[in-house]
C-alpha cells in the first residue's frame, strides 16, 4: 500500500469511528458484551455499567432498575422532597457521611452531595437497607417522606439519609453521571 493509499484508509477509519461514536450510545452498549467476552470475568464486567433513559421518569415518581444485581432506585423528586432534603441540618443525621461513591469518602450527607445532578432533582441510590438489607418500600413512605423498610423499621429521608430505626447507614449511592440530557450512566 503507498502512503496516500495508506493515509486514505486511515482517514476513512478515522471518519467511521468518529461518525460511530457521535450518537450510538446504543452501539457501544452492545460493543461492550462482545468485548467482555475476552475477559475472565466476563459476566461481571459485562454488567460494569449500564445507561438508563429517565426521560419517561415524570416528577415525585422513580424507576427501579437492576444493575450488579442489586435494585437502583432513580428517583424524579418534587421541589417539596428537595426543600425538606435541604432543610435538615447534618447534626440530625446518624450517619453524616454522604455514601456516595461520585465523592471522597469524608464528604458530608447534605442533601447536594447525594443527587445526581446540581438541581437535586435526580437522585440515584442502591435501594438496599443498610440494617440487614431488605428493600425498602419509596414513593414518600415513612415519616420523612422518603423511604421505610419494613423489616425492622427503618426510616429513610427524601436523600434516602437514614433517620430512624436500626439502619446504620445511608442508602449508598453508586457511581452515576449524566451521559446525556436524558440518559443516567450507572456504575
Ligand atoms: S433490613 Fe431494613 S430495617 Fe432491618
Amino acid at each position: 500500500m503507498s502512503h496516500a493509499e495508506d493515509h486514505q484508509a486511515t482517514r476513512r477509519d478515522f471518519l467511521y469511528y468518529a461518525t460511530a461514536g457521535a450518537g450510538a450510545v446504543t452501539a457501544g452498549a452492545a460493543i461492550w458484551p462482545l468485548i467482555n467476552q475476552m475477559n475472565p470475568s466476563a459476566d461481571v464486567a459485562a454488567l460494569a455499567s449500564i445507561e438508563v433513559d429517565v426521560s419517561g421518569v415524570s416528577e415525585g415518581t422513580q424507576i427501579t432498575v437492576k444493575w450488579q444485581g442489586k435494585p437502583i432506585f432513580i428517583r424524579h423528586r418534587t421541589a417539596k422532597e428537595i426543600d425538606e432534603g435541604r432543610a435538615v441540618k447534618l447534626s440530625d443525621l446518624p450517619d453524616q457521611k454522604a455514601e456516595n461513591r461520585n465523592l471522597p469518602d469524608n464528604a458530608p450527607a447534605t442533601d447536594e452531595n447525594r443527587t445526581a445532578d446540581k438541581d437535586g432533582k435526580w437522585l440515584v441510590m442502591i435501594g438496599i437497607c443498610t440494617h440487614l438489607g431488605c428493600v425498602p418500600l419509596g414513593n414518600n413512605a415513612g415519616e420523612f417522606d422518603g423511604w421505610f423498610c419494613p423489616c425492622h423499621g427503618s426510616q429513610y429521608d427524601t436523600a434516602g439519609r437514614i433517620r430512624k430505626g436500626p439502619a446504620p447507614r445511608n442508602m449508598d449511592i453508586p457511581v452515576n453521571t449524566f451521559a446525556d440530557a436524558k440518559t443516567i450512566k450507572i456504575g
